[in-house]
């Protein structure tokens, strides 16, 4: 039997309804229905989402209930949580949702229960972390160390990013920290040439410990120690973070100063395990605890609530129903707060790496579109840039707007400033301005009949883009856990109804093996490698302009 949810009976009655409904203003759903905001809201905690600026109605939610349930999404909620292997292609469990299993309740893959296991990595992390923060444990010199280095790429160091850098308030004072992700030369350069080596510490962070960015980074770090401190000051100065021991010895790194992780965690998903290291460091283990409980509670809410009650899966569906029956396949995502400026770069891999996908798990081809491109930044900033296409331009971009009622700084009228911009882009997008109210606002404005008529219609919007409001008390440990966890399971309900594993990345994988074939030419010692006439020429041309 086909598993293509578009031959199913719900699939056609959500076409047939999008018919109905993609011609109905926002505007006027808002003017009928006081209510509307109140249907259209749910809140956890002090999370709360806004999903009525969208173009939707009761049926379309009632339809696309109906489309989760008929995807058998609640047996796969379970199946998640339960261990089971629903990475059918590597043939995995996927639980990074057992990294905040704050019950400790037993999880079982092969047979076994991953909570020890987990919970002895966690005791690990916490003494090294207050044994480096408190001074205890030193450089080679007998310095602390105060400056951490994360060497990793994608997973293994995106979520760090982004953590360490939402969470900067909670930071030791005394501490700072830096990533080195980019195999281009300048990454490492411009942070070792900042850096003393006697209060360094490098965190190498990679699952599999074979990602030639990051291992190459490593040896050139290495040697930057080596080169000031000598040999002996290795083990100081260099720790691991990885599922593949054998290989962390290899590189020369004592298995005793090595974080273990499983291949149970995704390395877009692994940000909770030791691939958080860097970030217990910075803010200490309390802290990247609370992050765990601030998971965990996202997890329990779409573990045990009711599809029409749950924060990921409504926002899921309404990102189905745009890109699948309104054909819009952009989404941003819009933090308005500083400290989540690299919220949306994080959220690019969890969401495009899961769900850019065209095959489905019974290795079908789609005849649907799956992940849409992500992309996004912080506001205001990005009002001043790209907001003039998603006010004007001809496409449609649905955005989640993120933002907290309180500041960690509160200055002056800054943070007002900054809700009221966020509240007007959420209002002005949906309600839109139209051609007649444009032209009453330059006769007021003292234009003359010539002027106005010439700038009605550049003065217009047509409205009715959508948008989701995600208001949070604070950006804390536990909040940044609520909002991490929500987005991850999102995609996970998009992954269900698509059909796809959202768990394997396989399409990174030709590029990569590519780059191995051409490397050896760019060396000058490639033999008999053939390339269509634009690599060729291309790597013909770059070793002319290097003589
Ligand atoms: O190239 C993609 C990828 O495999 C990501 O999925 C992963 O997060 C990243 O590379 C880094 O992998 P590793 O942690 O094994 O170095």
């Amino acid at each position: 039997m086909t598993k293509l949810v578009s031959k199913t009976k719900v699939w056609k009655k959500l076409g047939e309804h999008y018919k109905h409904i993609k011609d109905v203003k926002m505007r006027e759903m808002f003017e009928y229905d006081e209510d509307r905001a109140k249907k259209f809201t749910i809140q956890l905690e002090n999370l709360m989402l806004d999903y009525s600026k969208n173009r939707i109605n009761e049926r379309t939610m009632k339809h696309l209930f109906r489309l989760a349930r008929d995807c058998q999404l609640e047996e796969m909620i379970k199946a998640m949580f339960r261990g089971d292997k629903i990475n059918t292609t590597e043939k995995r469990a996927v639980l990074h949702v057992a990294l905040r299993n704050r019950a400790n309740t037993p999880i079982m893959v092969d047979g076994k229960d991953v909570m020890p296991q987990i919970n002895e990595v966690f005791a690990k992390m916490r003494d090294f972390s207050e044994a480096v923060r408190l001074g205890k444990f030193k450089g080679h010199t007998g310095k602390k160390l105060t400056n951490i280095v994360n060497i990793g790429i994608g997973g293994s160091d995106l979520g760090p990013v982004m953590a360490c850098e939402a969470l900067k308030k909670y930071w030791a004072k005394d501490m700072k920290c830096y990533f080195i992700s980019n195999i281009d030369g300048t990454a490492c350069a411009e942070v070792l040439n900042n850096l003393d080596p006697e209060t360094t510490l490098f965190i190498v962070s990679s699952k599999t410990f074979t990602t030639i960015e990051t291992m190459t980074n490593a040896r050139t770090c290495r040697k930057w120690l080596v080169d000031a401190l000598g040999e002996h000051a290795v083990a100081k100065h260099f720790v691991a973070v990885s599922t593949n021991t054998k290989e962390v010895s290899k590189f020369g790194i004592n298995p005793e100063n090595m974080f273990e992780f499983w291949d149970f965690v995704g390395g877009r998903y692994s940000m909770w395990s030791a691939i958080g290291l860097s970030l217990a460091l910075m803010v200490g283990m309390d802290n990247f605890e609370k992050m765990l409980d601030g998971a965990y509670a996202m997890d329990k809410h779409f573990a045990e609530t009711d599809l029409e009650h749950n924060i990921p899966v409504i926002l899921a569906l309404i990102g189905i129903w745009y890109n699948n029956f309104f054909g819009i396949k952009r989404y941003g995502v819009i933090p308005y707060d500083q400290y989540l400026q690299y919220l949306p770069a994080y959220l690019q891999q969890l969401d495009m790496e899961s769900n850019g996908k065209f095959v489905t798990k019974d290795g079908e081809v789609v005849n649907y579109s799956t992940g849409p491109v992500l992309f996004g930044g912080a506001g205001t900033n990005v009002q001043h840039s790209f907001f003039q296409l998603i006010h004007q331009g001809t496409d449609i971009v649905p955005v989640d707007f993120i933002i907290p009622a309180i500041s960690h700084n509160e200055i002056g009228d800054h943070h007002e400033i900054l809700v009221a911009n966020v509240l007007a882009q959420g209002e002005a997008l949906m309600k839109g301005k139209t051609v007649k109210e444009a032209a009453q606002g330059l006769t007021k404005a003292g234009k003359s009949k010539e002027e106005v008529k010439e700038l009605k219609y550049f003065k217009s919007f047509s409205g009715n883009r959508p948008s989701n409001t995600i208001l949070v008390k604070k950006v804390d440990p536990y909040t940044l856990g609520m909002l991490v966890a929500m987005y991850e399971h999102k995609v996970f309900v998009q992954g269900v109804i698509w059909n796809i594993n959202s768990y394997d990345q396989m399409g990174v994988e030709l590029g990569k093996q590519m780059a191995l074939n051409i490397l050896p030419e760019l060396q000058g010692n490639a033999e008999g490698v053939s390339h269509d006439s634009s690599t060729a020429n291309l790597i013909a041309s770059i070793k002319k302009m290097r003589k």
